[in-house]
C-alpha cells in the first residue's frame, strides 16, 4: 500500500510507544515526500500530556532542526499557548504530514511551502493515529484547515467550526466524511476526548490585521485552557 503502514512497528508495544514511532517515522517513505525533505519531524511534547495540538507539515525550519513548530508559526503558537493558559507541560505537539514539502523558487535558494494534497496526508495519517493512541490526550486542538482536514474529513471548514469545544470523533473514522458526521452528531460532553478547531498561526504572520487575527487565535485556545480546568 502507498502509505505509511508498513512502516509503523509491528509489536503492539512498539505501537504505543513514541520513542518507538518515533524511530520508525525516521525511515519512512510512505509517500514520496520523503525524497527531497531533510528528514521526518515527528511530534514531541510532553507523553503524559492532555493536549495533542496538531499542525499541517514540518516548515523550512523545522525540516532542518527537525523539530516541530521551531520556526517562526512556532514562536507565534508559543505565544498564544502561553497567553491563553494553557502550560507547555501539558501539550504535545505534532503534524497532519510529518516531511516538509516545498518546491524552490527559480534559480534561487528559497524553499518554498506547498500545501500537502489529500493523498498525501492519508499515506502519513498512520503515524498521527498512532500518535493519538499513544498518548490517549483529553483534547486535540486542530491547527488550520490541513489539519482539519486531516482529522475531521474533507468538508472541515475552520471558519464553521473554529473555537468551539466539540465531540473528538473515532479514531477509527479520523479522516473520513463520517467523522463530521459524528461530530455533528455526538454532545461533546458525551464523548471520552473533544477537539477544538483553530486558525494555523501561521496565518497570523500573513495576517494585514494582525493583532486582530492573533487576538481570535488566543480565543479559541481559551476553550481548550477552559475544557482542562
Ligand atoms: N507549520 C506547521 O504546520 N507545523 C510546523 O511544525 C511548523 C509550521
Ligand atoms: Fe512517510 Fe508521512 Fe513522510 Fe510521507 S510524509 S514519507 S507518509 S512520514
Amino acid at each position: 500500500s502507498h502509505d505509511a503502514e508498513p512502516f509503523l512497528p509491528d509489536s503492539p508495544k512498539e505501537r504505543s510507544d513514541l520513542d518507538a514511532l518515533r524511530r520508525a517515522a525516521a525511515g519512512c517513505r510512505g509517500c514520496g515526500l520523503y525524497e527531497n525533505a531533510t528528514r521526518t519531524v515527528f511530534g514531541e511534547g510532553s507523553a503524559g500530556g492532555r493536549v495533542v495540538l496538531v499542525g499541517e507539515q514540518p516548515g523550512d525550519q523545522e525540516d532542518r532542526q527537525g523539530h516541530p513548530f521551531v520556526g517562526p508559526a512556532g514562536r507565534v503558537l508559543d505565544r498564544a499557548l502561553e497567553e491563553a493558559g494553557i502550560e507547555r507541560g501539558d501539550v504535545y505537539v505534532t503534524n497532519a504530514v510529518k516531511h516538509f514539502k516545498f518546491k524552490r523558487q527559480a534559480g534561487g535558494k528559497r524553499r518554498i511551502h506547498e500545501t500537502p494534497n489529500v493523498g498525501e496526508m492519508r499515506a502519513c495519517r498512520p503515524w498521527l493515529l498512532a500518535e493519538l493512541r499513544a498518548l490517549d490526550p483529553d483534547v486535540v486542538v486542530v491547527l488550520g484547515a490541513t489539519a482539519g482536514k486531516a482529522l475531521l474529513g474533507p468538508s472541515f471548514r475552520v471558519t464553521k467550526l473554529r473555537g468551539r469545544l466539540l465531540a473528538l470523533p473515532d479514531l477509527e473514522t479520523i479522516g473520513t466524511p463520517s467523522a463530521a458526521r459524528e461530530i455533528d452528531e455526538t454532545p461533546p460532553g458525551e464523548a471520552d476526548a473533544q477537539v477544538v478547531a483553530t486558525i494555523h498561526p501561521s496565518a497570523v504572520l500573513r495576517a494585514e490585521d494582525r493583532d486582530a487575527v492573533y487576538a481570535g487565535l488566543v480565543d479559541d485556545l481559551g476553550v481548550v485552557a477552559q475544557a482542562l480546568r
